[in-house]
């Protein structure tokens, strides 16, 4: 990596007819994450100083979606690849030392694959090259020994030239200064008439600076994203990828066809990962649990040795040594300390529970607090909205909640109290108390029976 200064400059202007979306194409997910923001992160990890990301159609989505950790350059029509350096550098001014381009729609290449095309630049200019079994699609390279001398696209390409298996995978590492003057030279008398980027490097070329092609032996990294066959192939390249690091790590994946790991998501040694899971964001699961089949996490934190099966949890913490499932729903903002157990069609939101809490049927859980070992019966509801504003349920530690309890808040239990099966509790329950919220039961002898005689005999 050279010392001086290096711009990542991301394209993610284009339309992207191809994907007849109205999402902009580089806005299209790869496992998970847009495809722009994968190459702008990985740029970054490779040690890119800064990366604007040229924007124009759906620019303004774009940018909500992607938000400020990235600069932004727009690019107003769309008149080709080289147009949008063009409208980059006029917008920064003077860029100093190195500038590192690439398209916003090839999501596989890596922060290794970034860092080692960044070791390899040297001279003005050095393009990033796939050597394909079949190239079509892509503009063709013409290599001559390590340099590049033209890229022809695909449109514009003779029957011969698209016999060629070199790929242009649109990066490119160039001077800042000498990118400035090769821009000036573009024109747009080709095929598509737009202003190409690639024909930089037959300027380069013939004014006897050569081009170094960086040719890859993994031509799957470099794979451009324009339909949603290719959006496939891609989510299935990073997909496989993604899963054997963690099995490589000591994860067991079960079947790793049916798992679904976003590239962030961090799992610990001898965690068990079951079918049909999708673990996305920010994800963290601790080591020695067992995830699965059938869960769905989104920026969750999940501790050490938990077990948590048809499931879905999202911006929520969960303990060590945590049992969920079958159905649980834990929603945002939500702690659930060390020995946690949610069972069958449990909802837990805005809540925090203690150790060894205990919430095993059918309840809902929201803006409360939780005392240690308290057990909360089949069918509790916390009525904690009272269609204007939202409260807080407290209850201490050691308290049972009877079976269908309804828990209007504001209120508070207090620790080793408990709720008769049924109440409706709407005041304060002192520590020790007991709450019973219900009618008392009428039993009347015979009642049935005679009930039974009466329209025996009607009928008759
Ligand atoms: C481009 C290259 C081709 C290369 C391929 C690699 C050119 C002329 N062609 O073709 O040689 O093999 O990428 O994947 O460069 N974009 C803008 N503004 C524009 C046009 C495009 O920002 O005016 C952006 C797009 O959003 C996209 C990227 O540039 O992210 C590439 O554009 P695309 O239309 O996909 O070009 P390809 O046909 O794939
Ligand atoms: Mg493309």
């Amino acid at each position: 990596m050279p010392n001086a200064t290096t711009t990542g400059l991301i394209l993610a202007a284009g339309k992207g007819t191809r994907m007849k979306s109205d999402l902009p194409k580089c806005l299209h997910r790869v496992c998970g994450v847009p495809m722009v923001k994968l190459v702008a992160d990985n740029m970054i990890a490779a040690g890119v100083d800064e990366v604007i990301i040229v924007v124009g159609h759906g620019g303004e989505s774009l940018i909500s979606e992607l938000g400020d950790s990235y600069k932004y350059a727009w690019q107003h029509e769309q008149l080709g690849t080289g147009h949008a350096v063009q409208c980059a550098l006029a917008e920064l001014g003077d860029v100093e030392g190195t500038v590192v381009i690439a398209c916003g729609d090839t999501p596989l290449i890596s922060t290794e694959y970034f860092k080692q095309f960044l070791d390899a630049h040297s001279g003005v200019c050095t393009l990033s090259v796939a050597h394909l079994a079949d190239a079509s699609g892509y503009g063709r390279v013409v290599v001559e020994g390590d340099k590049a001398t033209r890229i022809v696209e695909q449109k514009d390409a003779s029957a011969d030239e698209k016999q060629i298996r070199h790929a242009n995978a649109g990066m490119y590492c160039v001077d800042g200064a000498a990118l400035r003057e090769a821009l000036k030279t573009l024109k747009s008398d080709n095929a598509q008439g737009e202003y190409y980027l690639t024909d930089i490097v037959s300027y380069f070329s013939e004014s006897g600076r050569a081009v170094t092609a960086f040719v890859s032996d993994d031509p799957a990294i470099l794979l451009g994203v324009n339909d949603r066959v290719q959006l496939a192939e891609a989510n299935a390249i990073l997909r496989k990828q993604i899963n054997e690091r963690h099995m490589r790590a000591g994860v067991t994946i079960v079947d790793p066809s049916s798992t679904y790991i976003g590239p962030d998501v961090k799992i610990g040694q001898d965690s068990i990962i079951e079918p049909n899971t999708y673990l996305e964001g920010s994800t963290r699961i601790g080591k020695g649990s067992r995830i699965g089949p059938n869960c769905k996490f989104t920026d969750i934190e999940v501790g050490d040795d938990c077990y948590i099966f048809l499931s879905h949890g999202y911006e929520a913490k969960i303990g060590n040594g945590c049992r969920i499932g079958p159905f649980a729903n834990v929603r945002p903002k939500t702690v659930l300390e060390d020995g946690v157990r949610l069972g069958n069609f449990v909802e837990v939101n805005r809540s925090h529970l203690h150790e060894g809490v205990k919430v095993n049927h059918l309840t809902y859980i929201g803006d409360s607090e939780i005392g240690e070992e308290t057990n909360i019966g089949a069918g509790t509801i916390t009525c904690n909205f009272d269609g204007y504003k939202k409260s807080r349920t407290m209850i201490g530690k050691n308290v049972f909640v009877g079976s269908n309890s309804t828990l209007v808040a504001p209120v508070t239990i207090g620790d080793g109290a408990l709720t008769a099966a049924g109440s409706v509790i709407t005041d304060e329950i002192p520590a020790g108390g007991a709450g019973f919220g219900r009618a008392r039961q009428v039993t009347k002898d015979g009642w049935a029976e005679r009930r039974r005689q009466q329209h025996e005999n009607k009928s008759e």
